[in-house]
C-alpha cells in the first residue's frame, strides 16, 4: 500500500486566530438575540466547539446527522439524514455550523429543510469554503477561509473516518 503524504495547508495558529475573529463577528451579530448552533455531524464538531468557546454571547447548540460522501472522496447528491436535531427552532436565529462547503448541495438542500421550521433568522458558518466545486448556487454568510479545490483532511475533517483528529488542515495525496 502505498504512503498517505500530507502537506499542511492552514496551520492551526491561522486557524485558531480565524475562529476568534469569526466568533467575534458572530458575537456581536447575534447580541441579543437567541442564538442555536446547529453542527453537521460529523465534521463540524471540532470547528463548533472552537467557535462556541471563543463567543462572548450565551448560545445553545444541536447537530444534525446528514451523508453526502459516504467513505469516498466524492459528492454524490443524494442526502439523507440520520440524526435531525431534537430542539425546536421556532422563532429563534439559526446559525448552521459546516465543516466544508463544497458542491453545496448538503447545505441547501439542509437550509431548505429548516426554513421549515419557522426560524426567525437562519444564517450559515463554514470553516471552508471550496467556490470552484459549487453544483447549486450558495453562500455561506461566514467563511473562515476559501480554499481551492484540493482533498483536505484534519481540524474535524477525515479521510475514510481517518485523519480528523490532525490539529492542521492539511492537503493528502499518495506517494
Ligand atoms: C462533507 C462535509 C459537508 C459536505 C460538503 O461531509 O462535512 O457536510 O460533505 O459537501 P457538499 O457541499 O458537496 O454537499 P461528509 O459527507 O464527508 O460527512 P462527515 O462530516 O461525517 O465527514
Amino acid at each position: 500500500m502505498s504512503e498517505v503524504r500530507k502537506e499542511i495547508l492552514i496551520a492551526k495558529t491561522d486557524i485558531d486566530k480565524r475562529v476568534r475573529e469569526l466568533a467575534d463577528m458572530i458575537s456581536r451579530d447575534y447580541e441579543g438575540k437567541d442564538l442555536i448552533l446547529i453542527g453537521i455531524l460529523k465534521g463540524a464538531f471540532v470547528f463548533m466547539a472552537d467557535l462556541m468557546r471563543y463567543l462572548r454571547i450565551p448560545c445553545q447548540v444541536d447537530f444534525v446527522r446528514l451523508a453526502s460522501y459516504g467513505t469516498g472522496t466524492m459528492s454524490t447528491g443524494n442526502i439523507t439524514i440520520s440524526k435531525d436535531i431534537e430542539t425546536s427552532i421556532q422563532g429563534r436565529d439559526v446559525l448552521v455550523v459546516e465543516d466544508i462547503l463544497d458542491t453545496g448541495l448538503t447545505l441547501s438542500s439542509l437550509v431548505e429543510r429548516l426554513k421549515k421550521k419557522d426560524p426567525r433568522s437562519l444564517k450559515v458558518c463554514v470553516f471552508l469554503d471550496k467556490k470552484d466545486r459549487r453544483k447549486v448556487p450558495f453562500e455561506a454568510e461566514y467563511v473562515g477561509f476559501d480554499i481551492p479545490d484540493r482533498f483536505v483532511v484534519g481540524y474535524g475533517l477525515d479521510f475514510n473516518e481517518m485523519y480528523r483528529f490532525l490539529p492542521d488542515v492539511c492537503v493528502i495525496g499518495e506517494n
